[in-house]
């Protein structure tokens, strides 16, 4: 049976045209981030650290998601989630580097205080959301292994266990969910480590304890719930790549000129709001991040 990632068209309407509500009445009840730094205005600004876009609602970030581990039915992911066991949580840095590691979750979210990024998020399925991220860049980790010369790419993998992630139990995917990044796209200072929203530790259902965020790109790269990076040589396998290639590229920067061969990129449904708006290129990060691309076909390169 095909699933897939689903056509704009299946975004449910209850979320759509549900008002924003006031995000200060909202709470999670995952714990409070302690030193939550955010930037001077002006520097967030220059970085695409901070839109200027209102932020979605907790409640709608966090009962709208896509994690096929649990469930393929956006609002059912967050029930499935609910008992995920995190405690005891190991990643490891290994590949081409000259100090490969494993990290203690509590030791890999020391590396450096977290700090508050206001980015959008395109998925390709044609919505959007605004999420106050907390984590930190995914070059301070990198940096910290010494990447050698020759590691060209970096691989995630997300952590295999059926008995925890009942999606696992069935073949919608292959399992587990890897993703990939150029070498360069992953020292850009944008792309992120997420371990928190709206200045709490990360929901389960939204990738808990650490993920991946890289605002340019399509939802699917934010690679959650990651137990291995891998620095490699050669451009690595991505799950929904391997799905359907001729849908879903291994690059999947945000482009409203390049069409899903299902459905329209020209436009996108920001959750919450009542009016389709019209898909940024790059998502709105191309100040940041055009350069990486010059010169490429972004249209081969999809
Ligand atoms: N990571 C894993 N491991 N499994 C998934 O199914 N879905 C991706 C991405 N990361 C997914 C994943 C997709 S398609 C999107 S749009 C985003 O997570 C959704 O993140 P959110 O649920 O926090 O909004």
């Amino acid at each position: 049976m095909r699933v897939g990632i689903l056509a704009a068209s299946t975004v449910a309407t209850g979320l759509i045209y549900r008002r924003l509500n006031h995000v200060s009445s909202i709470t999670t009840n995952t714990p409070l981030i302690k030193e939550l730094t955010t930037f001077p205005t002006a520097a967030a600004d220059a970085n695409g650290f901070r839109v200027a876009d209102p932020e979605t609602p907790l409640q709608d970030i966090t009962h709208y998601n896509n994690f096929y581990e649990f469930s393929t039915d956006k609002e059912g992911v967050a029930p499935a989630a609910a008992g995920f066991e995190t405690k005891g949580w190991r990643v490891s840095v290994e590949g081409l580097v000259r100090k490969p590691r494993v990290f203690d979750i509590d030791d890999l979210l020391k590396i450096s205080p977290a700090e508050e990024r206001i980015y959008r998020m395109r998925c390709v399925e044609a919505w959007s959301m605004v999420i106050p991220w907390a984590g930190f860049s995914l070059s301070k980790l990198l940096n910290l292994v010494e990447p050698l010369g020759d590691a060209k790419y970096v691989s995630f993998e997300t952590l295999l266990d059926p008995k925890r992630m009942p999606g696992q139990r069935s073949d919608v995917l292959k399992w587990p969910y890897v993703e990939g990044l150029r070498i360069d796209e992953a020292m850009h200072p944008l792309t992120m480590l997420a371990s928190g929203l709206y200045g709490h530790a990360l929901p389960l259902q939204d990738g808990a304890p650490v993920r991946l965020v890289v605002p340019w790109k399509y939802g699917f790269k934010g690679i959650k719930s990651i137990v291995k990076i891998k620095l490699v040589a050669t451009q690595p396998r991505t799950s929904w790549n391997e799905y359907a290639s001729n849908e879903y590229g291994f690059y999947a920067n945000v482009n409203p000129h390049v069409d899903h061969p299902r459905w329209s990129q020209a436009t996108e449904q920001r959750i919450g709001e009542s009016r389709r708006r019209p898909t940024l290129m790059f998502n709105g990060y191309g100040e940041q991040v055009a350069h990486l691309y010059a010169g490429m076909d972004l249209r081969a390169n999809f």
